[in-house]
């Protein structure tokens, strides 16, 4: 059998595309991947038609690279696991609050995520400007905390300033709480209660103040950032922690590991949770800005006695 030959304008083309590999600019490192082309990530939910299915993400607006592929990899899982909201836990915005801030560091690394409809629902960190609050896409509707009904489920979410606890915010959280008839009620706020982060750690001030409420009214899970690591809390009186303060900004490397309470925790990439509720269980994934799923479980809910 004859080897192929190239013919004389197909070697042209060749040396031609190698020459432009290699002195075409690299592609904008703020481009957005196309999410759907790429290979499918290893999800271990169960992905559910029924199930509410979510996002938590915190820590995230620096406007930098690592955000931007953070994000893409968002839209990967979404396009598998089609989550309808996203809650931050605050850290929204690093740097300002011009519409600058808000376009590089929210709407442009989030772009796929907001034109496929999905709503985020955010918490302020101690970073952010409480002009947040009137930040359409961020649902606050001016309010700096508040409450809302999942759209699905059982299920009601709690977005908490935890830089102000003051006592007209815990006087709110308390008749919500008490309130609320929903199987599962999701607080979610920038202060961690638990976090083996080195660089802060729990917030033992706020743990006394919050948890007692949480026990009291039948709180299953709790999402928190502010240190940017991921870690998951073995359950604390029942009540299972997340700190999710990675999907922007790392601090590489800063998990004290003398704190004895951590299940699971990495600060090696930037990470975010990718969350599913179907009746009595919370299934979660964490994933990673390369795309790995670092973390994976079930959260069953805490019945009160
Ligand atoms: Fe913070």
């Amino acid at each position: 059998m004859r080897a192929p030959t190239r013919s004389f304008p197909a070697l042209v083309l060749c040396a031609l595309a190698a020459w432009l590999g290699a002195n075409v600019p690299a592609a904008a490192p703020y481009a957005a991947q196309n999410a759907s082309a790429a290979a499918p990530l290893p999800l271990t939910l169960p992905n559910k038609d029924d199930a509410l299915k979510f996002g938590v993400m915190g820590d995230f607006g620096t406007g930098k690279r690592e955000q931007y592929q953070m994000a893409d990899q968002m839209a990967r899982v979404r396009t598998q696991f089609p989550f309808v909201l996203m809650l931050t836990v605050g850290d929204n915005i690093y740097g300002g609050s011009r519409p600058k801030d808000f376009l590089d560091k929210f709407e442009k690394p989030y772009k796929a995520l907001l034109d496929a409809g999905v709503k985020f629902y955010a918490s302020l960190g101690n970073h952010d400007s409480r002009q947040q609050s009137v930040y359409a896409p961020f649902n606050m509707d001016g309010r700096t905390y508040y409450t809302f009904k999942a759209p699905r489920g059982s299920v009601r979410f709690f977005a908490i300033e935890s830089s102000y606890l003051d006592p007209p915010q815990l006087q709110w959280l308390e008749r919500e709480l008490e309130s609320s008839r929903d199987d599962w009620k999701i607080p979610y706020f920038h202060h961690p209660l638990y976090s083996s982060g080195g660089r802060h750690g729990s917030d033992l001030p706020k743990r006394k103040v919050l948890e007692p409420l949480f026990l009291k009214h039948g709180v299953s899970v709790v999402f928190a950032g502010h240190d940017h690591i991921y870690e998951r809390i073995e359950p604390q009186s029942g009540i299972t922690h997340f700190v999710v303060g990675s999907s922007g900004q790392l601090r590489k490397g800063n998990i004290n590991r003398s704190t004895g309470f951590t299940a699971f925790a990495n600060a090696s990439e930037q990470a975010f949770l990718a969350v599913e509720i179907s009746g009595d269980e919370l299934h979660f994934n964490a994933v990673s800005r390369s795309g790995k799923v670092i973390d994976s479980g079930v959260v069953q809910r805490r019945k009160s006695e």
